[in-house]
């Protein structure tokens, strides 16, 4: 079993896009976009799955793969499920949380 964590600052996020439109298309897949965007606030979001890819990443180890091939889906039930190129991974386990400033993501590799 392996764990991985990672913070991040809710504001980076909104800059980092606010200064390169691509940030968005680039980091995050278009089910993620349009989640986030259905908010009526989207920043945390955006910012607890880019915690999200940094947290798989490091509970995958040095396994090569880009932050662009991880992403979260988030069903009906609530509890998000981790995507690695598009299929669900069932052996990482992600749970995440926002706040005011500040987004974190904590998952498991079973
Ligand atoms: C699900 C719940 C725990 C989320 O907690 P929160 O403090 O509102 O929000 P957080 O910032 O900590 O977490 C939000 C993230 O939790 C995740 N989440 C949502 N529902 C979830 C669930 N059922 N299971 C696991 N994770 C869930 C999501 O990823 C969400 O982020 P996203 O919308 O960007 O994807 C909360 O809304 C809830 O339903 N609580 C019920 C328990 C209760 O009533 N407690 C009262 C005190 S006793």
């Amino acid at each position: 079993m392996e764990l991985g964590v990672d913070l991040v600052e809710i504001s980076r996020i909104r800059a980092l896009a606010k200064k390169n439109p691509k940030f968005l298309t680039r980091v995050f897949s278009s089910a993620e976009i349009a989640y986030c965007r259905a908010k009526k606030d989207p920043w945390p979001h955006f910012a607890v799955r880019f915690a999200a890819k940094e947290a798989v990443y490091k509970a995958l180890g040095r396994a090569e793969i880009p932050l662009t091939a991880i992403s979260v889906d988030r069903p009906a039930s609530g509890r998000p499920v981790v995507r690695l190129s598009g299929r669900p991974a069932r052996k990482l386990k992600l749970s995440l949380s926002h706040g005011r400033e500040h987004a974190v993501a904590f998952a498991i590799r079973l």
